[in-house]
C-alpha cells in the first residue's frame, strides 16, 4: 500500500491527538517528520512514530526552509500561530489539516483561502464536529427530508464551568489579544456546523454576551491572589484551584503541568507558579463567559445560539422543520425524531458513519473522524459530505467575526456590508 506522507507542526495536545488518531485508525498514514520547540513534546512523537533526528525540527520555520517532502501537513500551533506556517506551507504544495480558527483576523483568512485556491491544495479546517457521529446523524436526517426544510434551530453549547475556567479564565485562551474572541476559540464550531445543517448562507446577525462572573467584582472578600495562599472562601469555592489540580490523576492537572504523568512537585508548581493557581476572580481574562447569537439565513431560517459557561458542560439542539422535528443532546448520546404526518417519535441511534457501530472518544469521535476523512480525502476514496473546502470555512469564519462586531456595536449586522466592510 502506497503510504500517505504526512508531517506535524506543533506536537501539543491537539497534534498529538492527530497524530494518535493517524497512528491507531489510519494506516495508510506515514508521519514522516515533527516540528516543535517543546523538546519533550518532539520526542514523544519522534519515539511513538520511530523518526529519525533529521525529522525532528524546533519549530516551522525549519521544516518549511526544505522542499516539499509530504502529502499533506497538519498545524496544531495556537491560534496566533496558524497564519504564517499555513501561508507557507501552502506555498510549498502541501494539503493541510489546520487547527481553527484559521487566523485570528479575516484579512488573514481571507489570505489562506485565496492562496489555497491559487496553488490548487486543499486546506482542511479542524471542524471536528462535522466528524462526530452524533452530527453526522443529524444531518443525515434532514437530508433524508424527514423533517422537510429547516426552518428554526435552537442551540446550546455548554462550556462547563470547570473547562471555561481552565482555559478561558486561567488557560491559553482567557485573552483576546494572546488568542481570539470566545466566540470564534470556542464557538466556530458551533456556528460552522449550524450553518451546515440549514445549508444555506447566514445573511444577518445580532449578539449580546459579556465577561459578567470571572471578574474582580466577584472575587470573595479576602481572597489571595493564589488559592493556596488560604482563601476564606476556599471550602465552598467551586474553582479552588487546589480542588481542580491537586489530583495528579486528574485531565486538567495533565494540561496545565503538560505532562502525561504528573508528579507531587509538578502539582505544587502548577499551584504556586503558574496562572492555574491563581484565583479565578483575579486574572487577566477578558473572554466573554456567555454569550448568545441570533442568526438569520438566505431562505429566512433562523437560529438561536446560546453558548455559556455556567453549566455541567455538552451540546443541545433543536431542530424544527416544515414535517417534524430533531431534539438531541450529545452528552446524553440522544437523538428524538418526531415526525408530523404520522405523530410519531422515535429514538434513532447515533451510528459511526464509517464503522456503522456506536462510537465514543475526543470530541464525540470527531477527533478520529478528521482524521479518517483526511486519510481518505488524501487516498481519493472520501465519499462523505463533512468535508468542506476552505472557502465555506472561511465564510463561516466570518459570520462569527460579524457576530463579534454586531455583539461589540449592539446592532444587527449584515454579513454582506460587513465583507464589504473588510474592503475599505
Ligand atoms: N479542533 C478542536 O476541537 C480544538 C480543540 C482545542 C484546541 N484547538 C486549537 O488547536 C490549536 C492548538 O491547541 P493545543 O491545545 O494543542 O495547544 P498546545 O499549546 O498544547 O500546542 C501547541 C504546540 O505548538 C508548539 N509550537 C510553538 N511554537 C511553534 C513553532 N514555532 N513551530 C512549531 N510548533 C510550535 C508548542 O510548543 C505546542 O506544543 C489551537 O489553535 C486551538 O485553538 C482545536
Amino acid at each position: 500500500m502506497k503510504k500517505i506522507k504526512v508531517i506535524l507542526i506543533g506536537a501539543g495536545n491537539r497534534g498529538t491527538t492527530y497524530a494518535r488518531h493517524a497512528f491507531d485508525a489510519c494506516p495508510e498514514i506515514e508521519l514522516v517528520a515533527v516540528a516543535d520547540p517543546n523538546p519533550v513534546r518532539r520526542n514523544h512523537i519522534k519515539e511513538k512514530f520511530g523518526l529519525p533526528e533529521s525529522a525532528c525540527f524546533e519549530g516551522w520555520k525549519d521544516i518549511l526552509a526544505l522542499e516539499k517532502f509530504a502529502d499533506a501537513a497538519i498545524i496544531a500551533t495556537q491560534d496566533q500561530m496558524h497564519f504564517e506556517p499555513a501561508m507557507k506551507a501552502i506555498e510549498l504544495g502541501y494539503h493541510l489539516l489546520l487547527e481553527k480558527p484559521a487566523a485570528p483576523t479575516p484579512e488573514e483568512c481571507y489570505k489562506i483561502a485565496d492562496a489555497a485556491n491559487k496553488k490548487g491544495v486543499s486546506v482542511i479546517i479542524c471542524h471536528v464536529l462535522r466528524f462526530t457521529p452524533f452530527f453526522t446523524t443529524l444531518k443525515r436526517i434532514i437530508d433524508e427530508g424527514k423533517i422537510g426544510k429547516v426552518m428554526n434551530i435552537n442551540h446550546y453549547e455548554g462550556v462547563g464551568h470547570i473547562h471555561y475556567s481552565h482555559s478561558f479564565t486561567r488557560g491559553n485562551w482567557h485573552k483576546e489579544s494572546d488568542s481570539s474572541p470566545m466566540l470564534l476559540a470556542k464557538s466556530c464550531h458551533d456556528i460552522d456546523i449550524l450553518q451546515w445543517l440549514v445549508g444555506e448562507k447566514c445573511t444577518r446577525v445580532h449578539s449580546f454576551g459579556t465577561l459578567s462572573h470571572f471578574c474582580a467584582a466577584n472575587k470573595p472578600e479576602g481572597a489571595p491572589e493564589y488559592c493556596y495562599m488560604g482563601c476564606p472562601a476556599g471550602e465552598t469555592c467551586p474553582y479552588n484551584a487546589e480542588k481542580i489540580y491537586a489530583c495528579e490523576k486528574s485531565h486538567y492537572i495533565s494540561r496545565a503541568a503538560d505532562s502525561e504523568r504528573p508528579t507531587k512537585d509538578d502539582v505544587r508548581r502548577v499551584l504556586t507558579e503558574t496562572n492555574y493557581g491563581r484565583c479565578v476572580y483575579q486574572c487577566d481574562n477578558d473572554v466573554v463567559d456567555h454569550q448568545v447569537v441570533n442568526l438569520e439565513y438566505e431562505s429566512g431560517a433562523t437560529v438561536s445560539f446560546n453558548m455559556s459557561a455556567f453549566n455541567e458542560g455538552g451540546r443541545r439542539i433543536h431542530i424544527m422543520g416544515t414535517k417534524g422535528e430533531i431534539y438531541a443532546t450529545m452528552k446524553d448520546k440522544t437523538v428524538t425524531l418526531y415526525e408530523f404526518e404520522t405523530g410519531k417519535k422515535t429514538d434513532v441511534p447515533i451510528l459511526d458513519a464509517i464503522t456503522n457501530q456506536e462510537i465514543t472518544g475526543g470530541h464525540g469521535g470527531g477527533d478520529r473522524g478528521i482524521m479518517r476523512a483526511l486519510t481518505e480525502f488524501l487516498c481519493g476514496t472520501y465519499n462523505g459530505n463533512a468535508l468542506t473546502d476552505i472557502s465555506t470555512s472561511v465564510a463561516n469564519h466570518l459570520t462569527v467575526f460579524a457576530a463579534e462586531q454586531a455583539r461589540r456595536e449592539g446592532r444587527v449586522v449584515t454579513v454582506e456590508e460587513y465583507i464589504e466592510g473588510l474592503k475599505d
